[in-house]
């Protein structure tokens, strides 16, 4: 008895195996299943039904080739399962519309002064960085603005709580002084970063802004190499056919000292109601001059011996020049409508 049980479950060995291979849905799955292992009337209860029958001593050995049957047949029918619900998992559903990947672009202040390095990287500078926070004499009193110059007014600098001589620079003139102490001439540097001033924020003022700092220094310069190298940016920048007014002005870290107007990229003067000039037909641009013998002493610098020019401007200006923009405040808004139109 016990030995055609076991040619039986041997059979029903082979046929699952046979069964195994045509499974390809879970459909075909579940009828597989029910075949083999229903409660009622499956393979597996019919072999168990068997046992009682047997003799004894042979009842035990029948459970345990039975329930190794059973075993087997939930292990195999388990993969199958898994197998089918991971297919089901990864089908691509090729008519789906695609996933939307937004892809990022530089900020138009990163573009502008991206464009601006490359100009004077073409003229031979080296760019420069110097920390946001400063020491009030890297900040002024090296640049010969003595205690007492209006520009060291408290209502202008943000001043670092509980240290009185440490403070946000408020331009990026400190970088000069940092290099011109740590290098003898030929110096020939651009810095570009960020200045801070205690303002209002309004269409033309942020406390948080950027500017690009020149500086060159060397011997036998003088005031002719100011001009033609901020001609030769200027008109890199915003074309050939603008041209430039230097007007005398005032920094006490250069003598003599210029403002530098570009002409009206718009209207070249001749729109008395302008919307970029306002009619003046010039548009001021940046501060420039030839460096102070006193800021070349300051830095160990021989003022006989060496001469320089330097110059500064606040690249959210220029941005605003060339691209009409009216409002400073959008650069930081972070208006993805007003971003966008130039990444
Ligand atoms: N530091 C000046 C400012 O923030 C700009 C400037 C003017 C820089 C003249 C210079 C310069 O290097 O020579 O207004």
């Amino acid at each position: 008895m016990i030995n055609e049980l076991k040619k039986e479950i041997e059979k029903a060995k082979t046929c699952f195996l046979e069964d195994l291979n045509i499974i390809q849905s879970s459909k075909e799955l579940i009828q597989i299943k029910d075949n083999y292992l229903s409660r009622k009337k499956g393979i597996v209860t019919e072999f168990m039904k068997q046992i009682k029958n047997l003799s004894a001593e042979d009842k035990p050995l029948a459970g345990k080739l039975i329930n190794e049957f059973k075993v087997e047949v939930e292990k195999q029918l388990n993969l199958i399962h898994d197998r089918l619900s991971y297919g089901k998992k990864n089908e691509i559903d090729y008519s789906l519309p695609a996933f939307d990947i937004p892809v990022g672009s530089p900020h138009l202040l990163s573009i502008v002064r991206t464009a601006l390095e490359n100009i004077f990287l073409e003229m031979g500078y080296e760019i420069t960085h110097g920390p946001e926070v400063e020491t009030e004499y890297n900040n002024f009193t090296a640049l010969n603005m003595q205690e007492g110059h209006p520009a060291r007014n408290e209502q202008d600098t943000f001043f670092i709580k509980g240290y009185s001589d440490i403070i946000l620079r408020t331009h990026t003139s400190p970088v000069q002084i940092r290099y011109m102490e740590n290098h003898q001439p030929p110096i020939k540097i651009i810095s570009p970063g960020k200045a801070f001033r205690k303002d209002e924020p309004d269409a033309t003022h942020t406390p948080v802004f950027s500017q690009i700092e020149g500086l060159l220094v060397d011997k036998g310069i003088h005031f002719s190499h100011l001009k033609g190298t901020l001609e030769l940016f200027i008109k890199s920048f915003f074309g050939q056919n603008v041209s430039l007014r230097f007007r005398p002005g005032y920094f006490p870290f250069t003598e003599p000292s210029a403002e530098v107007d570009i002409s009206c990229y718009l209207c070249n003067g001749s729109n008395p109601e302008c919307r970029i000039c306002k009619g003046t037909g010039w548009l001021e641009i940046l501060g420039s001059g030839m460096v102070h013998p006193r800021v070349l002493e300051n830095c160990n610098i021989d003022p006989e011996k060496y001469s320089g020019f330097a110059f500064g401007m606040g690249i959210e200006r220029i941005a605003m020049l060339k691209y009409g923009i009216s409002d400073i405040r959008m650069f930081y808004d972070n208006d993805l409508r007003f971003l966008k139109q130039f990444g």
